[in-house]
Order: structure tokens, then sequence, then C-alpha cells
């Protein structure tokens, strides 16, 4: 019997970084984390078992994804495969209607619509709670893409399997926007979980980063559930520039920087003593992250773009969490 289901999740921004995971190898991470699940943005993925299939199949944008991805994939596919007693192989087929290189996380949206595909298909329960653990069993930040608005991940139990990420607030709960100001086109050079799992090994700051972590993201939701954007700003810039002094830190340090990273986060300053709101947060990768109102962004947005290192800039707001759009 061919069974199939289509799904799609949104991407998400940490406010509260993870970085870093536990020792025991479940895929569960060192620190919690606390994000915002963005709107306008999407990966949407099919899944069918087809008992005719020799192997599974993994296209991405039409085209058969790398080695690494397929064998991610894969993974998630047993998974779902061990839990239903399915035993087809399976055609996955998924697209991103925004570009990999836009600094956004794809591998978040693109876990999170893959989990819930996959369980939809298998005829198995879709609860986001299952879909959150699941997707966060093959990376970490999909968990959160599972949910809407404003969502947390706490650290699961030593030993223990099952984590999934919890809302927190609606998206309508905060009236936010996120400018994200890219500064490099095409690929990074090292990807998160190899850039993370260096930091925890060389770096002598990671110690205090999983020391300091709880109470930034204790910061982080404490002032999304206030409403008070600009003590959420502090505290996420603070997570950011944390997180990227361990990985500066490590040895050899890891600076996913660029000139253009400093001109922006500069130009960030410059707009706050301006009285603005902004505030930025950086990922695994070059691109300056910008949180402010719906008031200041176009003022905030402009002069991103007259920063020279900034290429484009991309605006983003809350957004719904992964949703099955059709089971067959
Ligand atoms: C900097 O979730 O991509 O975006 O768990 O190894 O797949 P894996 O890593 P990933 O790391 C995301 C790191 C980050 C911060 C965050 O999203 O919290």
């Amino acid at each position: 019997m061919i069974r199939a289901a289509k799904a799609t999740a949104h991407p998400n921004i940490a406010l509260a970084k993870y970085w870093g995971k536990r020792a025991d190898g479940v895929n569960q991470p060192a620190v919690p984390s606390l994000s915002v699940t963005l709107a306008g943005m999407a990966t949407t993925t099919t899944v069918t078992f087809d008992p005719a299939l020799a192997e599974d199949t993994f296209l991405l944008g039409g085209a058969p994804a790398g080695e690494v991805a397929y064998g991610r994939v894969v993974k998630l596919l047993d998974r779902v495969r061990r839990a239903s007693g399915i035993t087809a192989r399976a055609r996955v087929e998924s697209g991103n209607d925004f570009p990999t290189a836009s600094g956004l996380a794809s591998s978040a949206s693109g876990f999170s619509a893959l989990a819930l595909a996959a369980l939809g298909a298998a005829g198995l329960d879709t609860d986001p709670a299952r879909v959150s653990d699941l997707a966060r069993r093959s990376s970490v930040s999909a968990a959160r893409s599972a949910f809407g608005g404003f969502v947390e991940l706490p650290v699961g139990s030593p030993g223990e399997g099952d984590l999934a990420a919890i809302p927190i607030a609606p998206p309508e709960h905060l009236p936010l926007r996120v400018v994200v100001a890219v500064t490099r086109e095409g690929p990074k050079a090292v990807g998160s979980t190899d850039g993370m799992e260096h930091t925890v090994r060389t770096s002598p700051y990671f110690p205090a980063w999983v020391e300091s972590a709880p109470a930034l993201c204790a910061r982080v939701r404490e002032a999304i559930l206030r409403r008070d954007l600009e003590a959420l700003g502090v505290a996420a810039e603070e997570s950011a520039l944390a997180m990227h002094a361990t990985s500066i830190a490590a040895r050899p340090g890891l600076l996913y920087w660029t000139g253009g990273t400093v001109e922006a986060l500069e130009e960030v300053r410059r707009l706050r003593a301006r009285g603005l709101v902004a505030y930025a947060t950086i990922d695994a990768g070059p691109h300056v992250k910008v949180l402010t109102t719906p008031e200041d962004e176009p003022r905030v947005t402009a002069a991103l773009a007259e920063v020279p290192g900034v290429k484009r800039t991309i605006v983003a707001s809350p957004g719904e969490g992964a949703r099955l759009l059709d089971r067959t």
C-alpha cells in the first residue's frame, strides 16, 4: 500500500541560543533555548512510503541531496518505520520557498516538515510534541519549528530519550519584526553541528557558556511574557554574543563573522543611540538578524541596507508552527 503525506514548516530564530550538545549521544542540547518561528518562509515536504521502491530517495528543490543530508533523512525515516511497523522505503520531496543561503536555518524548517510528513504518511500520531521530539533527534533547533510563535526547548533529563519543545506564547503575543541583514551569499564554511562539536571539545569558555545560558534563557522568556521588547533585545544580543565568544575561544578559533557582520553590528548600536529599537542576534554564519518593532522596522531596514557590507535585507515576523497539508 502506498501512503503519503505533505507538510509545511517555517524556520525559527533563536533569541536564547542553543550551542553544544549533551555528551550522552542522544542529540539533546547542553543548554535551554528559546526562539520565534517566522512567517512568510517555508519548507514543504512530501513523504511517500511505497513498497515498490528499492531504497529511500530524497530530492531537495528537485535535485538529489548530498550524502550527509540523505543519511540524516534516512535515519528519521528509520525511526518512523520502527515505530509504525512499515517496511516500505520512501520517496521524500522537499522544497524551500526561501534561499538556503539567506542565513535562515533551512534545517529547522526542513526536519520539522519532514518529521510531520513522515509521521502523517505512516499513520502515526502527529501531535506537535511528537513532531518536535522526532525533529529534535535529527536537528535540535528543528524541535522548535514544530510550534508557532515563541517556543522554548528546555534541557532534558540525563539518560532520557524524549525531549520536545514547549510553546510559551502565540505569534500575535508580541509584535516583533526581524530584519535579516544578509552579508554574504553562498553556504557557510563550518556547519552548526561541526562548529558546536569543535567548541564543546576545545573551548575553555564552553563551561562558562553552559553555566550562564539558563539565566539568559529565563531573561528572554520573562521579557517575552511581559511583552518587553527592549529587555528581550538586550538578553537576546547577550546570548548571541556569548555563544560566539565560546566559538571564537575554541582551538583553533571558530569565527563565523565577516567584516560585514561587524559593520552591521555597529549600525545596530548607532540605531540604538538614535533612539530606535534595534538588537542583534547572529547564528552560525555571518548574517545579522535585527530585532525591532513594526514602527521602527522601515527605518532599521533602510539603515541596514545602506551598510556597505550588507548585500540585502529580508523582513520577517512571528508565524505559525508546522502544519499537515495533505494525507493519502
Ligand atoms: C546557532 O540545530 O542546526 O542556530 O542540532 O547539530 O542540527 P544540530 O544543530 P542546529 O544548531 C543551531 C544553532 C544555532 C542556534 C539555535 O538555533 O539555537
